[in-house]
């Protein structure tokens, strides 16, 4: 897929900004804080994903503004889609999001439509930082795949408020210790089901993201993923997803309900769920270099990228904030080839430390806006 066309306005300092991407390269240059990254990010909220950096949506609308919109027109091989996203604050604040000018309920529709990777100088926290950020990003990218996954967590986060809530009332010797066990019964059902979505991903992710290290090191390392579920044994994912899956998980939470009602929070499920990786045998977490960090994040990136565009048949656009400066010429040239086929977007203070293969349509941005 690629996008065709781009407004954005009143989105953080990005004012009137419009233009027609090409269809390989786009170049968004610029010097630092002149709104380079907003442009991708204003982009990337309408692929149904919250800011890749972590912005609030409240922060979206320029300060002293009250409103902000970003639309995109998208060619997904078949047709022309139309995405719009719109902000307005005030004493009634809304959000408008449609999608060929129908209104949608939220943004998860958006999920299957726009389709992109987005490689950003935080990637490294996937290895680096807490486990809540490996499991996000195999859940972002697992539901790259299957839009029902989204919905399968959104339905378990709210089965965990409700359960985690309920905890602390238990732990102030007031609620029904009877009704914790209907939130088990419904959390134990959403478990399984996204243990075994993660379970399957990181099977697939995992032989790519070997063999793609293993030619980013030249042959000499190896990159593992391993998911260590807090409630299953691997040998157990060879039992189907269904009720017997369902009722090991419901007395998994069983077993620290003790604990739990003592602390007032949840500590079994797959909120406890770990994704180890390693770089030849060792935990890159724990023991990679800063070059071996790096490239795992990347490595880990455009395996998704590839596995988006295999099960999708359709190229994902990808998103490079400020990476390929980090890169020597060999893994620029390296991700180059694993991105042959699909639109470009990316940022860069210094147009001329690109490669010389990266032409394509140059945008300069000063101030927010976009300057010849
Ligand atoms: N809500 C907002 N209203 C107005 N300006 C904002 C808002 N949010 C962020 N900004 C401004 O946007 C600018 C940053 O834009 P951005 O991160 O896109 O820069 P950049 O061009 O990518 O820079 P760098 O090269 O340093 O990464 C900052 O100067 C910041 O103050
Ligand atoms: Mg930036």
């Amino acid at each position: 897929m690629r996008i065709t066309y781009a407004e954005i306005d009143g989105f953080k300092n990005l004012s009137g900004i419009s233009f027609a991407p090409d269809p390989k390269y786009n170049i968004i240059a610029g010097r630092n804080a002149q709104g380079k990254t907003n442009i991708l990010e204003a982009m990337w909220i309408l692929s149904g994903c919250r800011s890749f950096r972590g912005s609030k949506e409240k922060d979206y609308i320029t300060i002293g503004r009250d409103r902000m919109s970003s639309k995109i027109k998208l060619w997904d091989g078949q047709r022309d889609q139309m995405i719009s996203y719109q902000l307005t604050k005030g004493a009634a604040p809304s959000k408008l999001i449609t999608l060929n000018g129908v209104k949608q309920n939220g943004t998860r529709a958006l999920f299957d439509v726009f389709r992109c990777v987005a490689f950003i100088p935080d990637d490294k926290e996937i290895i680096k930082g807490s486990p809540e950020r490996r499991r996000n990003f195999i859940d972002m990218a697992a539901s790259q795949l299957n839009p029902l996954f989204v919905a399968r967590l959104n339905r378990h986060a709210a089965i965990m408020n409700q359960r985690n809530a309920m905890l602390k009332q238990l732990m102030q010797k007031r609620g029904d210790r009877s009704i914790l066990e209907v939130w088990d019964r419904q959390a134990a059902q959403e478990g399984a089901v996204i243990s075994w979505m993660r379970h399957e991903y990181i099977s697939l992710i995992n032989g790519i993201c070997s063999e793609l290290y293993r030619t980013i090191s030249g042959g000499e390392e190896e990159l593992t993923l391993e998911y260590r579920s807090a409630v299953y044994r691997s040998e157990d994912f060879e039992k189907p997803c269904g009720p017997e899956m369902y009722d090991m998980y419901f007395d998994k939470l069983r077993e620290t309900e003790e604990y739990d009602i003592r602390t007032g929070t949840t500590h079994s499920g797959v909120n406890r769920d770990e994704i180890v990786i390693r770089i030849n045998g060792l935990s890159a977490r724990d023991f990679g270099s800063q070059g071996q960090i790096k490239s795992a994040a990347l490595v880990m990136k455009l395996a998704q990228a590839v596995i988006c565009m295999k099960r999708t048949k359709d190229a994902p656009v990808v998103f490079l904030d400020d990476v390929m400066g980090e890169l020597d010429e060999e893994r620029q040239r390296f991700v180059l080839g694993m991105i042959e086929d699909m639109q470009v977007f990316l940022t860069t203070p210094n147009e001329s430390a690109l490669l010389p293969d990266i032409k394509g349509k140059v945008l300069h941005i000063s101030g927010g806006r976009i300057t010849e």
